[in-house]
Order: C-alpha cells, then sequence, then structure tokens
C-alpha cells in the first residue's frame, strides 16, 4: 500500500484499520488476524476503546515485524490532566507491547486541558516514544489556537469524515498548514449504503457502495480508518486501490454532503 508523508517525515499507511467498538479478545484477535492477511498495516486504536491490550496481543501473535506496522493510540480526556497524561501513555506502550507508538493524538479539544496536554504530548515526542503526534476532533478554530501557540505543530487531525460530512474548509485549512486528515468512521458508521447516487457509482466500476465511500475519502487526500469484524467486509474494505473515481462521480458525490454526525461533534466546544 502507498504510504504518505506527514510533516516530520514519518511515513503513513493510506488507509488504517480502526478498532472502535472492537471489545471483545477473541473478535478483536480474529479481526486483526483477518486484517493483517488482507494487508492492513496501519492499526487505529485508543485508550478509552479499552482493546489496546487485545490489539497488542494480537499483533505480537503475528509475528510482524515492528518496523512494518503504523499503530495509532490516543489519550484519553480525562487521562489530559498534566500528572496523568504521561503514566497513561506509558500504560498505552505496555498494554500494546511496544516501546513507541507511529502516532499518538489528543483524543478531543478538551476546553481548559488541551493546551497543558499538548507540552505534554511536545515532551513525549522528544522523547521518541511516539515517531508523531497529532490530534483529534479538532475544528479549525482549535487547530488556529495551537497553532498559535504550539513549538511542535500537530501532524495530522483525526475527524469525522466521510461523503455525508465532507468538510472542505477543514481540509483545505489542514492542506494548507501541512497537516494530514485522518479520516474516521469513513463508512458513515453504516448510516445508509442504500443511497442511489452510491449505488449507480459503486455498479458503474463493479465495487461496493463501502468501497466508493472509501475510495472518496482518498480523493479527497485523507487516510480513511474504516472498521469491521468481518473477514470479507475487512478484506473488501481494503481493496480501493485499483479504480479511480472520475470528476463525474465526485461531483455526484459532492451532493450527499448532509452535514451527519454519526459520533460526537467538537463545533461548539470552547
Ligand atoms: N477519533 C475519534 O473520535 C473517532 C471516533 C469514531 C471513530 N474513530 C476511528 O474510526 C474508525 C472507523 O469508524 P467507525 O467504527 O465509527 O465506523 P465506519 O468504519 O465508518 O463503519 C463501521 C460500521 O460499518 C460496518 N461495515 C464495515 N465495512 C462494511 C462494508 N464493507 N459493508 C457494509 N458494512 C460495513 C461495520 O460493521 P461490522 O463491523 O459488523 O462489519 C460497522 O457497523 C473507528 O474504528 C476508530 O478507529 C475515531
Amino acid at each position: 500500500m502507498q504510504k504518505l508523508k506527514l510533516s516530520n517525515g514519518t511515513e503513513i499507511p493510506q488507509l488504517g484499520f480502526g478498532l472502535w467498538m472492537i471489545k471483545d479478545e477473541r473478535v478483536c484477535n480474529e479481526a486483526v488476524a483477518a486484517a493483517l492477511e488482507a494487508g492492513y498495516r496501519h492499526f487505529d486504536t485508543a485508550q478509552i476503546y479499552t482493546n489496546e491490550p487485545f490489539l497488542g496481543a494480537a499483533l505480537k501473535a503475528a509475528n510482524v515485524p515492528r518496523e512494518e506496522l503504523f499503530i495509532t493510540t490516543k489519550i484519553w480526556n480525562e487521562n489530559m490532566f498534566w500528572d496523568d497524561l504521561i503514566p497513561s501513555f506509558e500504560q498505552s506502550l505496555t498494554n500494546l507491547q511496544t516501546d513507541y507508538v507511529d502516532l499518538l493524538l489528543l483524543h478531543f479539544p478538551v476546553t481548559e486541558l488541551r493546551e497543558p496536554a499538548w507540552h505534554r504530548m511536545q515532551d513525549i515526542y522528544k522523547s521518541g516514544r511516539a515517531k508523531a503526534i497529532g490530534v483529534s476532533n479538532y475544528t479549525i478554530r482549535h487547530l488556529q489556537e495551537l497553532l498559535e501557540k504550539c513549538d511542535i505543530k500537530p501532524t495530522v487531525n483525526q475527524v469525522e469524515l466521510h461523503v455525508y460530512l465532507q468538510q472542505p474548509e477543514l481540509l483545505e485549512f489542514c492542506k494548507q498548514h501541512d497537516i494530514l486528515v485522518e479520516a474516521y468512521s469513513p463508512l458513515a458508521h453504516g448510516y445508509d449504503f442504500t443511497n442511489e447516487v452510491l449505488q449507480d457509482v459503486a455498479r458503474k466500476h463493479s465495487k461496493s457502495v463501502g468501497q466508493v465511500m472509501i475510495r472518496w475519502c482518498i480523493q479527497v487526500g485523507t487516510v480513511p480508518l474504516p472498521k469491521s469484524t468481518h473477514k470479507e467486509r475487512i478484506q473488501e474494505n481494503i481493496d480501493v486501490f485499483d479504480f479511480v473515481l472520475d470528476d463525474e462521480d465526485m461531483q455526484k458525490l459532492a451532493s450527499l454532503e448532509r452535514d451527519l454526525r454519526t459520533c460526537w461533534s467538537p463545533v461548539h466546544v470552547p
């Protein structure tokens, strides 16, 4: 799979495997094994998902060289206090059975906590235990505030992004500031696979609706993080590099915008 370069030079596979809501150890093992077999090397977890230990064990069991993997975790909101952030990160490393993560994110722009928390993130980055640091669920306003105050810029902003929530202004802002956008819930969390426009485009390319949704995320310059616990869907979701949506397809898909948030919204967070 092609890799993109983050602003600090770290390489990131262009598509990752999401682990939110995979809570059962056996299900996690099987999903991660299926993902590795299908070719995924990029895994997106978080402290709050409570599956870091399962992911760590599944990756260890698979014996893939660590340098081939790209592992992301996220600092949960209540771990953003000054004295808690670094110990919580160290627990994440233990859970994941690794001595570094490839990408460490602040999970949410928690008012009052996000600024000091970023100082801690910078310390972790300088220690080499996170190859890159970034944020998640930041709006343009939150990014502007961070860019004005930080020493080390965020390399990534992971946000909800799919054909039903296209966020063009945020994409443009991030492009201008060399911040890579990761698209979470690229399948809109399973919201609607029956849409006629999506079905038409899928038929045209002999692909599934899910594949069109994921491909759209790639073509707007983001790194999608689809999640599935079904082997055939895990395979299907990575099989998106042998077709290209043309201008006509992209125009049709642009019409699907409906400001749909399937997860939490940071829009009104001061
Ligand atoms: N930073 C954040 O705040 C944040 C928030 C949300 C998500 N995320 C990240 O983004 C990842 C993905 O987001 P998500 O889990 O919300 O949703 P998603 O990947 O958009 O959609 C997952 C849903 O779609 C189903 N599905 C997967 N592939 C399918 C296919 N090919 N055809 C039909 N249905 C399919 C899955 O069911 P099955 O599993 O049953 O196949 C599941 O119900 C998360 O796992 C997490 O890593 C981050």
